[in-house]
């Protein structure tokens, strides 16, 4: 078949390091089916699906069963992220060596929801990584500093009184965990990345010759706390959005490499857990399905990223960081491509009931944007094509 890409970007397929696919456990938000025909229309072709399911994933069992499924629907890789301790928030280590060497051959351990706040455990976790070669996703979320305190020190928090999770709470274990790795020789990831001061450090610590590595989320990019006004609580997420000042600090530590790469932390959540008060709702939104348009929109668009960065921030850089060696690199003539092909001139509008995730939270519904994924990928196979994923094990 001879496709006509006139017009388009050709790249080479997404891969997101930090997605929620909510099986096992909240099947009802989204499943591994759902959330690969989600990243599919994203133009993913690879996605590591975040450790904090029912159960937790932080034995090989769970690593192992997420990595079959994912094999099974054959929409996009999923590469399972293995939990550090067992239980999100446990105080013993989990077996990372044995999800490692697992089918799923977990790379990046994790766990969200609650950091490891505990610094030796923490310390110890970095030095088993570094013995097994794979990488610490830090969520930099010090749970203890959020009692008594406002989502950020900004005005606009602080006057509609919304608890969240000050700067501190992330800066404190950015710092931390950059000297822990560095002491231990180790790679540390920072995930979602929220805060100007955060940024700062990044430049601080790789100045230091320290491995660590950083992502944004494309909301953390474009969106910020004005959008609290309302009170709606699909703007509710962890970490919480921040000034205009902060989200313009990310975007610049992005176009200049401080920032790694975008990732999404596609957080899906039924509508019974987003109805409620603000701070009643479990924080996080979509982002797989919109993650390309915004980037466009907030840094392709008006300058600042040309398309060949975008290949670097959305598919090289993580490819790299979890050691794939299969993903975001060009291929050889004849060999089967991971690819996504995107309109940069497609004017469309997000419409929450006509996303491929089983959640309706997000927060561009009604946004209108003019880049869009019009065909995906994976290993040569059509994945997705002009907005439908193709069917769940169609191409194994
Ligand atoms: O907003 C968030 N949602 N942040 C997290 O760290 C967890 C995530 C979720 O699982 O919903
Ligand atoms: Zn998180
Ligand atoms: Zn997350």
């Amino acid at each position: 078949e001879v496709i006509d890409g006139g017009g388009r970007v050709l790249l080479p397929g997404f891969v997101d390091l930090h997605t929620h696919l909510r099986e096992p456990g909240r099947e009802d938000t989204e499943t591994v089916e759902s959330g690969s025909a989600a990243a599919a229309l994203g133009g993913y072709t690879a996605v590591f699906a975040m450790a904090n399911t029912n159960p937790v994933a932080d034995s090989a069992v769970v690593t192992d069963h997420v990595y079959r499924r994912g094999q099974e629907v054959g929409l996009v890789d999923v590469h399972p992220v293995g939990a550090v301790t067992i239980g999100l928030k446990g105080e013993k280590l989990a077996e990372m060596g044995m999800m490692a060497a697992g089918v799923g051959r977990v790379r990046i351990f994790s766990d969200d929801g609650v950091c490891v706040a505990d610094p030796l455990l923490m310390r110890r976790a970095l030095e088993y990584a570094a013995s097994l070669g794979v990488v610490i996703a830090q969520h930099a979320e010090e749970p203890r500093l959020t009692i008594g305190a406002v989502a950020h020190e900004g005005p606009t928090a602080a006057r509609l009184g919304l608890a969240g999770w000050p700067r501190a709470a992330e800066e404190a274990i950015v710092a931390r965990d950059a000297l822990l790795a560095r002491d231990a020789g180790a790679r540390v990831h920072i995930c979602h990345a929220s805060t100007a001061g955060t940024v700062e450090l990044l430049k601080w610590a790789r100045g230091q010759g320290i491995s660590i590595t950083a992502e944004v989320t494309p909301h953390h990019l474009l969106l910020d706390d004005s959008r609290l006004e309302t009170f709606d609580a699909v703007n509710r997420v962890n970490p919480p959005l921040r000034e205009a000042s902060d989200a313009a600090a990310l975007r610049e530590a992005l176009i200049d490499g401080v920032i790694d790469c975008v990732a999404t932390d596609h957080a899906p959540h039924a509508e019974q857990d987003k109805c409620c008060e603000f701070a009643a709702a479990r924080p996080g939104m979509l982002g797989l399905e919109t993650a390309l348009a915004v980037v466009a929109q907030v840094l392709v668009e008006p300058g600042g990223l040309s398309w060949r960065d975008v290949a670097r921030v959305m598919s090289e850089r993580p490819a790299q960081i979890a050691g794939l060696d299969d993903q975001g690199r060009p291929v050889a003539v004849g060999e089967p491509a991971n690819l996504v092909l995107v309109d940069p001139d497609h004017a469309w509008t997000v419409r929450s009931d006509e996303l491929a995730s089983l959640s309706a939270n997000t927060p561009y519904a009604e946004m209108s944007f003019d880049a869009k994924p019009v065909l995906t990928l994976l290993r040569g196979r059509v994945t997705a094509r002009d907005g439908v994923a193709a069917d769940p094990g169609e191409n194994r």
